[in-house]
């Protein structure tokens, strides 16, 4: 048992309005609520997604608690989001975290929520062996670190445009798929790989000449705009390049089924291709002991079977969280704020909100 025996982890930095409960290191309840509200928008609008936090992150706190048949006062300690993410939608988890933790005179600790993907899978497989390489996809970031220890994290490499998460979202605008469309697009590119063993369509596959370790995915996001305006008809598709206040109701092209898995399927081999790419290089250069993948691209089941022979063939053990876990989530904040409070950090009541927190901001 330690002293921070129950620990409430709470995450609203985007549209995810989370709260988690560790006990001794172990989920024992775990709530997350997806704000569909921002589907129609086809984006999250940040005001919206703030005022959304505030009716749903106290019944997700009293969930947790119900589910796990703990009192309020059984709470020894309370992490919270603070960066990156939306100002605002982040000031809501910080704000309630603080009161609570005042309220209850326990000790509060601020989290980069990147470091809780990083670390969420530790949650099902305990110790993760250091050095690794860790790959963090999700809507806002495509980064690939070398973790050599908890809080000590050297970034390799970044995207200098869209994140994969962004790509696909913007990507699936175009192809009709409601926000967010990573899901849709995997499953889409999955049906089309059951009965075919390559790529029917290639896109391009960006190389940056002066940065082996970078990504770039916006040459990507154009091609697939630039194949879908020669084959299909649609609406006013070309402002999402420049604009992405176009109603994306307007976006949709019109594309046979069998077309849009097709298209599904080069999307997915040439951001597989990329990424895999950019960590083969890393891998040339460091030694890693493992890969360990976290963020909400993570879930993609046609990635995750990529990464898989990735690491057989690098001879690298390949941690990636249970798909549940892979999209934001409260277990992985309560998770990396227990890591911080057992090296006896602590935040006071003054904690501010980062939106723009790098992983690198808070190394121990
Ligand atoms: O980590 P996350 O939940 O939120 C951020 O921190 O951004 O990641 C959300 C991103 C979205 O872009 C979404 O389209 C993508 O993760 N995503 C997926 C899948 N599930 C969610 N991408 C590919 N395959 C999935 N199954
Ligand atoms: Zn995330």
């Amino acid at each position: 048992m330690t002293l921070f025996r129950n620990i409430l982890g709470i995450e609203t930095s985007c549209d995810d309005t989370a709260a988690a409960l560790l006990s001794d290191g172990k989920i024992i309840a775990d709530r997350t609520t997806r704000q569909i509200l921002h589907e129609q928008y086809g984006g999250v609008v940040p005001e919206l997604a703030s005022r959304a936090h505030e009716r749903l992150l106290e019944p997700a706190v009293k969930g947790v608690l119900k589910e796990s048949n703990l009192k309020v006062t059984d709470i020894d300690a309370i992490a919270v989001t603070n960066g990156p993410g939306l100002s605002g939608a982040l000031l809501v988890g910080v704000s309630f975290a603080k009161g609570l933790a005042s309220g209850l005179n326990v000790p509060l600790i601020g989290v980069n929520h990147l470091e809780g993907h990083l670390w969420s899978s530790e949650l099902t497989i305990g110790d993760l062996p250091v050095p690794f390489l860790g790959l963090l996809v999700s809507g806002g970031h495509t980064i690939m670190v070398n973790v050599k220890q908890f809080g000590q994290y050297e970034i390799l490499g970044n995207t200098r445009d869209d994140a994969v998460g962004e790509l696909f979202d913007k990507v699936g605008r175009m192809l009709g798929f409601t926000f967010p469309a990573g899901e849709n697009i995997d499953n889409e590119a999955l049906s089309y790989f059951k009965d075919h063993k390559t790529e029917s369509i290639k896109f391009p596959r960006t190389k940056l000449k002066n940065d082996p370790f970078g990504f770039s995915f916006s040459g990507l996001k154009t091609a697939v705009l630039y194949h879908l305006q020669k084959h299909y008809s649609n609406g006013q598709n070309s402002d999402i390049l420049q604009n992405d206040q176009t109603s994306w109701k307007d976006v949709g092209f019109q594309i046979p089924n069998d077309d849009r898995q097709a298209i599904c399927a080069g999307l997915m081999a040439a951001v597989g291709d990329v990424l895999i790419s950019g960590m083969s290089a890393v891998c040339d250069k460091y030694e890693f002991q493992g890969l360990v993948v976290g963020g909400g691209v993570s879930a993609s089941r046609y990635l995750r079977a990529r990464f898989s022979r990735f690491a057989t063939e690098r001879n690298l053990t390949l941690n990636i969280p249970p798909i549940q876990h892979c999209t934001d989530n409260g277990s992985m904040i309560a998770y990396a704020g227990f890591r911080r409070l057992m090296l006896g950090q602590r935040d006071s009541l003054d904690l501010a909100i980062n939106p723009s927190a790098n992983l690198t901001d808070q190394m121990i």
